[in-house]
């Protein structure tokens, strides 16, 4: 099929090829004022002004772009999204004063999702994800990554991978996320059987393994011994660093080529060196911070001193209960102090790059896929700017309607 988005008062892509992108690099957007793009089957085949637009013969799906923005489609690197049942009761005691670290010690928090997914059942599962997914799309996410990580058994973990997988998401293996209740806090216990009797199996289905650092999860000794099992097995890493404390998620993280440290939160000065130097990619959840009321990551800070950047939404019922990217980078834009530009290359580029996926995802030119979001604003900067707005006029997936 073809398919022609015409009269855009913009279109704004990420510019160059490369990824990921760094410095001044990230902050560069290429702008097009009263353009097009055209997609042949599933890719993009040319981006530029209506007045170049040349003669299409044959049949030609065509949208009328006119007060709309083309952007590429959102890409959210880091997602819980295969659980069950919510923590809207835990949330409201949060209100009141509750921590989300006690809330956990005392069994609730991770513990109290890792029960309701047990009990929802692998159709229940695969119904949570399907919603989970339209509700991301809806705020312009065409490829989302799923963790597992609230199962904690052989089964239900199984299980979140396929639901993840099976709604085209990214599936990554979150064996090591807590210590379930039937380990009575006795981690390394708990490692021997993940990794004995659930990773060969979730390594067939996931992309990329990731671990919970932090007091109260896994120690640094565990979470190495946890990711090179999983890197022995075909797994790409990933760790949840430094969300409360620094554990030695970065030098880890390093040291094992992991893809990405996810959180940072409370990174200082020498992991923001440490990452800069290296390619692991600094994933920050703006909305997590917020939901938990707790310190902003140093994204500013990281980009000036060269690392790699991505934005993602850390969706889950307990610290982020928030699908939407634009709300993330209105939160870069105002909390983190990233341009527009830089917060939109965050979770275009730069989140593509860490699902490894960056050469067909993430920009608006000629070979990439034809994943766009439509924003309903004549300047393609409301993406940050309209602060919780209905910003999404219509997303192409694949070059289709949805
Ligand atoms: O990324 N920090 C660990 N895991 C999730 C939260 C999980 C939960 O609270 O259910 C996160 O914030
Ligand atoms: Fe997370």
């Amino acid at each position: 099929m073809t398919l022609l988005v015409r009269d855009l008062a913009q279109v704004a892509t990420p510019a160059g090829r490369d990824a990921p992108l760094r410095g001044a690099a990230l902050g560069e957007v290429d702008v097009l004022e009263d353009a097009f793009v055209l997609c042949e089957g599933e890719s993009i085949a040319a981006v530029g002004r209506m007045r170049e637009l040349p003669p299409l013969d044959g049949d030609v799906v065509e949208v009328d772009g006119r007060g709309l923005c083309a952007i590429p489609g959102l890409v959210d690197c880091h997602t819980h999204a295969a659980f069950g049942g919510d923590r809207v009761e835990e949330f409201s005691l949060r209100a009141g004063g509750a921590s989300y670290e006690e809330l956990h010690a005392r069994g609730g928090g991770i513990l109290s999702t890792v029960r309701a997914t047990r009990a929802a059942g692998e159709d229940g599962l695969r119904d949570a994800v399907e919603r989970h997914r339209a509700w991301m799309l809806g705020h312009g996410t065409t490829t989302f990554e799923g963790k597992s990580g609230y199962g904690l058994d052989r089964d239900t973990e199984l299980a979140s991978l396929r639901a993840v997988r099976d709604a085209g998401g990214v599936p990554t293996w979150l064996g090591a996320h807590a210590i379930p209740p039937e380990f009575a806090g006795d981690g390394d216990a708990y490692l021997d059987f993940a990794l004995a009797e659930v990773l060969p199996d979730a390594a067939r289905i996931a992309e990329a393994a990731d671990v919970f650092l932090e007091r109260g999860a896994f120690d640094a000794a565990q979470a190495r011994r946890y990711l090179e099992a999983c890197r022995d097995a075909g797994l790409a890493l990933r760790l949840h660093g430094d969300q409360f404390t620094e554990q030695g998620a970065i030098p880890l993280a390093v040291e094992l080529g992991a893809r990405s440290v996810d959180h940072l939160e409370a990174t200082g000065p020498n992991g923001v060196r440490a990452l800069a130097a290296s390619d692991v990619v600094g994933v920050v959840l703006p909305a997590s911070a917020l939901f938990l009321g707790r310190p902003m990551p140093p994204a500013r800070a990281l980009v000036d001193a060269g690392a790699a950047v991505a934005l993602a939404t850390d969706f889950n019922p307990g610290s982020a209960f928030c699908e939407s990217l634009p709300l993330c980078c209105s939160l870069a834009a105002t909390q983190l102090k990233l341009a527009p530009a830089e917060a939109l290359a965050a979770c275009t580029v730069n989140a593509a790059h860490v699902l490894r996926r960056a050469d067909r995802l993430g920009r608006l030119a000629p070979g990439y896929r034809a994943d766009i979001v439509l924003l309903d604003a004549p300047d393609w900067r409301y993406l940050a700017y309209h602060l919780g707005g209905r910003i999404v006029a219509q997303t192409v997936v694949g070059g289709e309607l949805p």
